[in-house]
């Protein structure tokens, strides 16, 4: 496999600890947007995007690119903890707050000072604590439990969720107020099923890391074993590949990985909802990394010649145009049904309605 370092140099943060791996179009625009924002004043920012995507990822990179990278990078999950723990974690007590405050203690919101306060699994809020947060934002101030001074709060919020708020807003467990305050500057990690282009680089990327902290040697990835790890649905995203990259590490100590090594069919089995295809997302699923032209050819012309899908003229195509005119297509003999357009499809509707909007086709949709 080719060597990437180059390629990764050029990735990491400040501080040369968060690389984002992926110059497919979603990762490229996800860490221009990044990098605009870190830089900018916003105080809040809300990443979304499913489990083992890359939101912590994100949102440790907004800290590194931003005014304050020197400052505390302070994060809590918001569904791991208890409600009473919770409340004292983010803002600190007084000595004698309640009977076993024996000493003041600062919250993570006076520790961050300049810097960041991440806020993972933000859905999963107590409501009492959202309208304590929704004041923190408004205010920027906040006061320790069993405190009455109020102290400033001067750094940035980020939080995270992989949820869709919006449900949990019409069921009453997520205020709205707190939600569009939260989403001024909403940031969406995409899927890694939506850009399977970046998933050779990654490969590499992770490889590199996972062998060396194992003190193993790198291996080589077969052109068959990249092939299946690029058409694998991945629904625990890069996560999942990571861990998948570790256990063959670990079972097989091998000099080159083999299918055989992979065991990907459970992770097929449990992504059956999700979008299976390949060549079905060429927008946003193109191979576009270098080291992957060849994974692309010998993997779209094992696919093409068994499945009869598509064929690349000689002179290409434009994947963009292909995407929308499949989509239109979709649309049009669905009658405007994204349910049924989705399945024409073999994507989720929650995929298809993604796609929609990113061409501006989502208005006259049922
Ligand atoms: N683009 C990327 N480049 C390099 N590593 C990545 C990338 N995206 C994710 N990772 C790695 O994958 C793992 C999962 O990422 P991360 O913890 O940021 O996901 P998450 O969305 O916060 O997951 P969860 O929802 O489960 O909390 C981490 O080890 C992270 O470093
Ligand atoms: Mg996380």
């Amino acid at each position: 496999m080719q060597n990437t370092s180059r390629h990764i140099e050029q990735e990491v943060s400040p501080s040369q600890n968060f690389a984002i791996i992926g110059d497919s179009e979603a990762m490229t625009r996800l860490k221009k947007i990044i990098r605009r924002v870190a830089e900018s004043k916003a105080d809040t920012v809300f990443i979304h995007g499913e489990s083992g995507s890359g939101k912590e990822l994100a949102a440790r990179a907004i800290h590194e690119w931003s005014d304050h990278p020197a400052d505390p990078f302070v994060e809590i999950n918001c569904a791991s903890i208890p409600e009473n723990l919770l409340e004292s974690e983010l803002f600190g007590y007084e000595k004698g707050a309640f009977t076993d405050a024996k000493e003041r203690k600062l919250g993570l919101f006076e520790i961050a000072g300049r810097g960041t306060v991440f806020l993972d699994e933000i859905g999963e809020m107590p409501a009492k604590l959202q309208a304590k947060l929704l004041r923190v934002m408004e205010c920027r101030r906040f006061k320790r439990v069993g405190g009455t001074r109020d102290i400033d709060f001067l750094g940035r919020i980020v939080a995270a969720t992989h949820r869709h708020l919006e449900e949990e807003i019409h069921n009453g467990s997520f205020r709205a107020d707190l939600f569009y305050r939260l989403n001024v500057v909403p940031i969406v990690v995409p899927p890694l099923r939506d850009r399977r282009g970046d998933i050779p680089a990654l490969v590499d990327f992770l490889l590199t890391k996972t062998s060396a902290a194992l003190g193993v040697a790198k291996p080589e990835v077969s052109t068959d074993a990249m092939y299946d790890l690029a058409k694998c649905s991945w629904p625990g995203n890069v996560r999942e590949l990571k861990n998948i990259l570790q256990r063959t590490l670990i079972f097989h100590q091998p000099r080159l990985i083999t299918p055989d090594m992979l065991e990907l069919e459970a992770i097929e089995s449990r992504a059956s909802s999700h979008d299976a295809g390949y060549l079905q997302s060429p927008g946003s699923g193109a191979l576009s990394h270098p080291v992957s032209s060849t994974v692309a050819l010998a993997g779209a012309s094992r696919l093409a010649s068994s499945k009869e899908i598509f064929l690349l003229p000689t002179g290409g195509i434009d994947l963009e145009d292909l995407e929308k005119s499949m989509l239109v297509q979709a649309l049009e003999r669905s009658r405007f049904n994204q349910t049924k357009a989705a399945r024409l499809l073999h994507v989720t509707r929650h995929t298809l309605r993604y796609r929609l909007e990113k061409f501006g086709l989502l208005s006259g949709t049922v």
